[in-house]
């Protein structure tokens, strides 16, 4: 039987004790993220990470690297002694919060004597565990069989074909790996076309949400930023909401009730974090289409959060590799988590959203602020509404149905052949009627 398992895992146990690293960028190599949070928040970040797959973090420490070594990321020093922490503790596991090559890693696993997982990996197995819908589990399954089959190929060219390590690299010889490559493309190939037909069906839901008189207000915002709990509190539903990372991976919408409107739509979506792997961006796309056909994003963020203005940039990176930065949906901010704030802090934060139209301070625990939350999504979802007076001939009897469900009609007169409405319109439903009348 082929070593290669497509739904391979890491194989870790519960509670297995690893040792985290990450490395501290100092010279031209820093960039990204990274660059912009202190050494302590990234470490207790990837801590959470490792948490969230449920392996115990036995020791952690920041390296500072002036320069990538291309064989083994560390120094030659800084490898000894992390192997000596990894047997001190006798870690199962030494998680690198980089992106590392498969020759690196094989390097780090060999002098370490222990399994090594890099932020990749490490971000695919808690996609992989948490993923709950069909879309969503497929997604993640494609993300983890692309990453590795680059391990695969690489691996073969430039590492030795005995090794330990994952099954999937289990020591085969050429022939093995061949098999397996095949196994991975093929698979890949099944999935790619299972995805295609999920997201038919799914842009198909869509386009008959569209046509519906909705508008779609979608959560954003960096993992654990309180997303499902202001969704919960918003619709009164119970979404799993937990202190776990990515605990949302797959989009969920319900119905939320917003001055001045019939209904909307609320949809609560992924967690973005730092140095997402573009991989994994990709595979969440279809997730995030939710996000670019909103009407509003609310971008739910940690205030309590040492590092709240770092994961601001990271959303906004994010959203504008998504093609949603400038000229995407409006946008409001959700500041959340107040409860946790006090004294001058607190006064300040409420001082600066007071000066700004585009910030609410809420606590979506405690739920103070969601009443103005609520009325400031009226505000934003009408802002450039218009006032309109159109005149549709009476026997045209669907264009009246079509205005008395996307507007708000004011006023209605009949005169002998036509009715003329007065109707609150938005922007985009304006176009869509001049559309409709010429068509
Ligand atoms: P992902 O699924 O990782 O994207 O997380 P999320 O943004 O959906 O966060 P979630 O709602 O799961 O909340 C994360 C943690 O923060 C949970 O332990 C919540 O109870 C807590 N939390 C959320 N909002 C507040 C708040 O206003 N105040 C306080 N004190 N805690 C909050």
């Amino acid at each position: 039987m082929s070593k290669f398992d497509a739904n391979a895992t890491l194989d870790v146990a519960r509670g297995e004790r690893a040792v985290l690293i990450v490395p501290e960028f100092t010279g031209r190599d820093r960039k990204g993220a990274g660059a912009r949070r202190s050494v302590e928040a990234q470490l207790d970040e990837a801590q959470g990470l490792a948490e969230a797959i449920g392996v115990k973090v036995a020791a952690r420490r920041a390296y500072r690297l002036r320069a990538i070594r291309p064989a083994s990321l560390l120094g030659k020093g800084q490898i000894e002694e992390i192997a000596e922490i990894v047997r001190e503790h006798s870690a199962g596991l030494l998680i690198v919060d980089a992106a590392l090559t498969p020759v690196q890693q094989k390097t780090l696993e060999e002098e370490a004597k222990t399994k090594v997982i890099d932020r990749t990996g490490l971000i695919l197995e808690i996609f992989g565990e948490r993923a709950a819908s069909a879309e969503g589990r497929l997604q993640v399954e494609l993300a983890h069989l692309d990453y590795q089959a680059g391990r695969l190929v690489r691996s073969w060219t430039h590492l030795e074909r005995q090794r330990g390590g994952f099954g999937f690299l289990g020591g085969p010889g050429e022939t093995q790996i061949e098999a397996d490559r095949r196994l991975i493309r093929d698979r890949m190939a099944k999935i790619k076309r299972e995805l295609e037909q999920v997201k038919r069906t799914r842009s198909l839901h869509r386009d008959r949400r569209q046509r519906a008189p909705w508008p779609v207000v979608a959560l954003v915002g960096y993992t654990n930023a309180g997303k499902s709990t202001l969704f919960n509190r918003l619709t009164g539903e119970a979404v799993f909401a937990e202190n776990l990372l990515f605990a949302t991976l797959d989009p969920t919408m319900r119905e939320i009730r917003i001055p001045g409107f019939d209904k909307a739509i609320l949809s609560d979506t992924v967690g973005f974090v730092s140095d997402l792997p573009i991989e994994l961006v990709a595979a969440f796309r279809a997730t995030l289409e939710e996000v670019a056909s909103a009407d509003l994003l609310i971008h739910v963020r940690d205030m309590a959060h040492s590092d709240h203005d770092a994961q601001r940039e990271d959303v906004d990176d994010v959203l504008a590799a998504l093609g949603l930065g400038e000229g995407g949906p409006p946008r409001i901010e959700a500041w959340n988590k107040v409860d946790l704030l006090a004294g001058d802090d607190r006064t300040a934060l409420l001082n600066e959203a007071a000066r700004r139209d585009d910030v609410v301070p809420i606590s979506a625990l405690t739920g103070l602020g969601l009443g103005e939350l609520q009325k400031r999504i009226g505000e934003r979802l009408t802002q450039d509404d218009q006032l309109i007076e159109i005149s549709v001939p009476a026997s045209d009897g669907s264009k009246i149905a079509w205005l008395h469900a996307r507007g708000e009609v004011l006023d209605q007169r009949v005169s002998d052949d036509a009715i003329h409405l007065m109707v609150r319109l938005s922007r985009d439903n304006w176009a869509r009627f001049q559309a409709l009348k010429s068509a």
